[in-house]
């Protein structure tokens, strides 16, 4: 089933595989119809491990001569209180299976400081840097041309977890905080950053996701404001969310 109206795309692939070659292949049109030589584009990278085989391809040869990289500027949209070299760090996940394989040069990779002794000051440091970097859009905020997301099955994404503060968070683009149910400090964009995006992809799979997904998309009986995903609505971007069967199960 698929189906869409302007502001949001919804594709159900019937393997993870499908729904990944799906996500790749919108990335790589984003990334070439936003970037050039005099404008970059800005990609912000997903962690966890749904990602892993979405980076995986683009990394491959044929995608990476598909995509203008050079002209392209890599963000993160949150990231785990542990080094980059740490297994944890999703910057450390995208590295190995994507960025160590790509035409960039370091100064286009922006790793989120999660790790450092002064949360705050970091996340307002890269917040700082986002809004110094990334073009504004018509509401005066920095405008990523593509924001990868991945959905918990609690119905978190980024690292904006169900009955934080964080998930109500209007004021700051980038935010750290203690996230009780990990027992972890986190880095995170915030609702209002995410949704100012042109572009944003969920990409979503696994049975254990189906009921955050359905109430994602206004389907089943779980209220959507218990799952924070559902607060992903584009001031004047569009959404697309590509799931596999198994975590569309509820949707149909
Ligand atoms: C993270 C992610 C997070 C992730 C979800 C889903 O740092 O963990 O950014 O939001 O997308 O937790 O994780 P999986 O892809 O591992 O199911």
């Amino acid at each position: 089933m698929n189906g869409s109206d302007d502001s949001r795309k919804l594709t159900i692939e019937p393997t993870p595989e499908a729904a990944t070659r799906t996500a790749a292949e919108l990335v790589k049109t984003i990334l070439c119809d936003g970037s050039s030589e005099q404008r970059h584009s800005h990609i912000a990278l997903a962690g966890g491990t749904t990602p892993h085989g979405l980076y995986q391809l683009l990394a491959k040869q044929s995608a990476v001569t598909d995509v203008p990289w050079p002209n392209v500027e890599v963000w993160f949209g949150d990231e785990r209180d542990v080094p980059h070299d740490d297994v944890e760090s999703n910057y450390g996940m995208a590295q190995r299976t994507l960025l160590d394989h790509l035409p960039i040069r370091p100064e286009q990779v922006h790793p989120m400081p999660a790790d450092k002794a002064d949360l705050s000051a970091a996340a307002a440091e890269y917040e700082q840097s986002l809004r110094q970097n990334v073009p504004a859009g018509p509401e005066g905020m920095p405008q990523l041309d593509l924001i990868l997301l991945g959905m918990g099955a609690d119905g978190h994404t980024a690292s904006l977890f169900p009955g934080t503060d964080a998930v109500d968070e209007q004021d700051k683009l980038v935010t750290s905080y203690f996230v009780p149910v990990l027992g972890r400090n986190r880095m995170t964009f915030t609702f209002p950053l995410i949704n100012a995006a042109r572009n944003v992809i969920f990409l979503i799979t696994g049975s254990d996701k189906a009921a955050a997904a359905a109430a994602l998309l206004g389907k089943g009986e779980a209220p959507q404001e218990e799952f924070p995903a559902g607060r992903v609505q584009l001031s004047d971007g569009t959404l697309f969310v590509v799931m596999d069967e198994s975590a569309a199960r509820n949707v149909h």
